[in-house]
C-alpha cells in the first residue's frame, strides 16, 4: 500500500489503545509491581552490567511501525530490568534510602491516568486544593506555625535555587526585571553555608548568576556544624571588600553525617545584619515529626524559607520536595507572570486559593500531591512518626556496635538515621585504613547483598548507611553488619 492511498490508515488506528485492551494490561503491570514489591529482597541490589550493555541490548531505532505491548512489557523484565539498582531493597543503605511504598504507588498510578496540570486552581483545583492540604498536614507534623506557606517542587535542589532567587529579589536590586549582567553598580552577591552543606547551594548560585565562587564555606565545629564565629568573621571581610550577603544556609541534617547547624544563633546573625536565612532540612527536617526530635528544628521558626524533601525521609517516593517560606510575597513577586493566553484561567479563587505556577519557573505541575496525601493517610501521623523513631533507633544499635568493637570508630555522632565509621585496624598507616575502607565499600556493592556510601570527612575515608526505607528491619541491618565485617577481614 502506498502512502498517497487515500484509504491508507496507520494500524492500529490513531488515538490512544481502546480501554479494553488496556484493561488486563494495567492488572498485569499491577501485578508485576506488587510482586516486585513482594520479592524485592531476594534481587541482588546492584546490577551487573557493563557500561553500555543495557542500551546495547534495546532496539536502536525507534520502532517505524506500532508494536504490541505485551512485546514491550516482556523487554521491560528482559532488557530493562537488569540494569535497575534496587533502591527499594531493604539492604539499600546509601544516600538517604528512599523509597517506595504501597500507597504511594497508588497515587502515582491515579496520577498518570488523571494527567492533570497543577498550575492553576481553575484548571486543576483538586490538584491545588490537595496541595495546599497537603502542605498543611507537613507543617502540623513539623510543628510549623500557620505562618509557613509551602509549594511542592520536584527536588531539594530546585527548592534551594528558588529560596535563594527570592531572596535575591528582597535585596531591592531590581534583578528580576533589569538582570545582573552590565549592572556596574551591583555589590558582589555572596552566600554562606558550612563546609558540610549541600552542594545544590553552588547549584544554586549558578542558575541565578551569583556565581560558584560566590558561595563562602564556613568552616564546621567538631561535630561538623557552622561555626559562627567564624561566619561572623567572614560576613565582616566581605562586607569591607564591598559584598553583600545574599542569604545564609543553615542545614539541618547534612548530606554526610546528619550534623545540625546552630539555626538559632545563625538566625541571630542573619536579623542582625538583615539577611535572609535559608534552612535546608531536606533530610533532618523529617526529625520534626518526633515530639523528641523537635529539637532538631530549633531556631528555624526565625528562617525566611526552609526545604523539606519528603522524598528523602517521609516515605513519599522521588520526586517530592517542599518548599516553606514565611516570606510568599516574595517568591510570588520572583516568579509571578501570566502571559495572555492563560489570564481567562489564572487568579486563583475567591476563597483565597492560590496559582502554583505563581511561585515557581514550572508552569506545567504533575499532581505530586496525591501520592503524598495518599501515604500521609494511609500511614497516620502515628505510622510516620513510629517508621521515623525505628530509624532513629536502627541508627543508634548500629552506632552501638561500632562503638562495642575494637577497631571499629564512629567518625561523627548519630543524631539522626545517618552513621558514618569506618575500620581503623592497628598498624595501619592513615592512607592504608582510607583505602582499605574504599575498598569495603566497593567490594560489598559490588557483591549486590548491601549497599552503602563511602563518603570523606576532615579527608578521612567514611563507611556510612543511611536508614529511610521503610522495608528495612533490625535483622537486615545484623546482618549487614556481618557483611560489612566480613568485608573488613578480606584483605587484598
Ligand atoms: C542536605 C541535602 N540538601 C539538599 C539535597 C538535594 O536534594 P535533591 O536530591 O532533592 O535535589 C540533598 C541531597 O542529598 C541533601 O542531602
Amino acid at each position: 500500500m502506498n502512502r498517497a492511498d487515500p484509504s491508507y490508515t496507520l494500524a492500529p488506528p490513531l488515538g490512544d489503545i481502546p480501554p479494553d485492551a488496556l484493561r488486563p494490561l494495567l492488572h498485569q503491570v499491577a501485578d508485576w509491581a506488587a510482586d516486585y514489591r513482594a520479592e524485592i529482597e531476594s534481587r541482588c541490589i546492584s546490577p551487573r552490567v557493563e557500561p553500555g550493555e543495557i542500551a546495547a541490548g534495546l532496539p536502536g531505532a525507534m520502532p517505524d511501525n506500532p508494536e504490541p505491548l505485551q512485546a514491550i512489557l516482556a523487554d521491560l523484565d528482559e532488557r530493562v530490568m537488569p540494569g535497575v539498582v534496587h533502591w527499594g531493597h531493604p539492604s539499600f543503605l546509601g544516600y538517604f534510602g528512599s523509597t517506595s511504598n504501597g500507597p504511594a504507588l497508588l497515587g502515582e498510578v491515579v496520577a498518570a491516568a488523571l494527567n492533570v496540570s497543577a498550575m492553576t486552581w481553575k484548571v486543576s483545583p483538586a490538584a491545588t486544593e490537595l496541595e495546599t492540604v497537603v502542605l498543611g498536614w507537613l507543617r502540623g507534623m513539623l510543628g510549623l506555625a500557620p505562618e509557613w506557606e509551602g509549594i511542592v517542587y520536584d527536588t531539594g535542589s530546585v527548592a534551594a535555587m528558588h529560596a535563594l532567587a527570592a531572596a535575591r529579589e528582597a535585596l531591592g536590586l531590581d534583578v528580576r526585571r533589569r538582570g545582573l549582567s552590565a549592572r556596574p553598580e551591583l555589590p558582589k552577591l555572596r552566600v554562606y553555608a558550612s563546609d558540610q552543606a549541600h552542594s545544590s547551594a553552588e547549584k544554586a548560585a549558578i542558575a541565578l548568576g551569583v556565581g560558584e565562587e560566590n558561595v563562602r564555606r564556613i568552616p564546621t565545629d567538631a561535630e561538623f556544624r557552622m561555626d559562627v564565629g567564624q561566619l561572623r568573621r567572614a560576613l565582616y571581610e566581605d562586607e569591607r571588600a564591598g559584598c553583600r550577603p545574599l542569604a545564609i544556609i543553615a542545614t539541618v541534617g547534612t548530606t554526610s553525617t546528619g550534623s545540625v547547624d546552630r539555626v538559632d544563633e545563625i538566625a541571630d546573625v542573619c536579623a542582625e545584619r538583615g539577611v535572609w536565612l535559608h534552612v535546608d532540612a531536606a533530610y533532618g527536617g523529617a526529625m520534626g515529626v518526633l515530639p523528641e526530635g523537635r529539637w532538631a528544628l530549633h531556631g528555624c521558626e526565625h528562617a525566611d524559607s526552609m526545604v523539606v524533601n519528603p522524598h528523602k525521609w517521609l516515605f513519599v517516593p522521588l520526586d517530592f520536595s517542599v518548599l516553606f517560606t514565611r516570606r510568599p510575597e516574595w517568591l510570588r513577586r520572583t516568579f509571578s507572570l501570566v502571559p495572555e493566553y492563560l489570564r481567562g484561567d489564572a487568579g486563583g479563587n475567591e476563597a483565597g486559593e492560590r496559582d502554583y505556577m505563581d511561585y515557581g519557573i514550572q508552569l506545567g505541575r504533575r499532581f505530586r500531591a496525591l501520592k503524598a496525601w495518599m501515604v500521609f493517610r494511609a500511614f497516620g501521623r502515628s505510622g510516620i512518626e513510629a517508621r521515623v523513631r525505628e530509624h532513629c533507633r536502627l541508627a543508634r544499635l548500629w552506632s552501638s556496635w561500632v562503638d562495642a568493637e575494637e577497631e571499629w570508630e564512629m567518625l561523627a555522632p548519630t543524631t539522626m538515621s545517618v552513621v558514618c565509621f569506618r575500620h581503623s585496624p592497628a598498624g595501619m598507616t592513615s592512607a592504608e585504613v582510607d583505602a582499605h575502607n574504599e575498598a569495603i565499600a566497593a567490594r560489598i556493592n559490588k557483591e549486590g547483598e548491601l549497599y552503602l556510601t563511602h563518603t570523606k570527612l576532615r579527608g578521612r575515608a567514611a563507611l556510612r548507611i543511611g536508614l529511610g526505607n521503610l522495608l528495612t528491619e533490625e535483622r537486615h541491618l545484623r546482618a549487614a553488619w556481618e557483611r560489612v565485617r566480613a568485608a573488613a577481614g578480606q584483605r587484598g
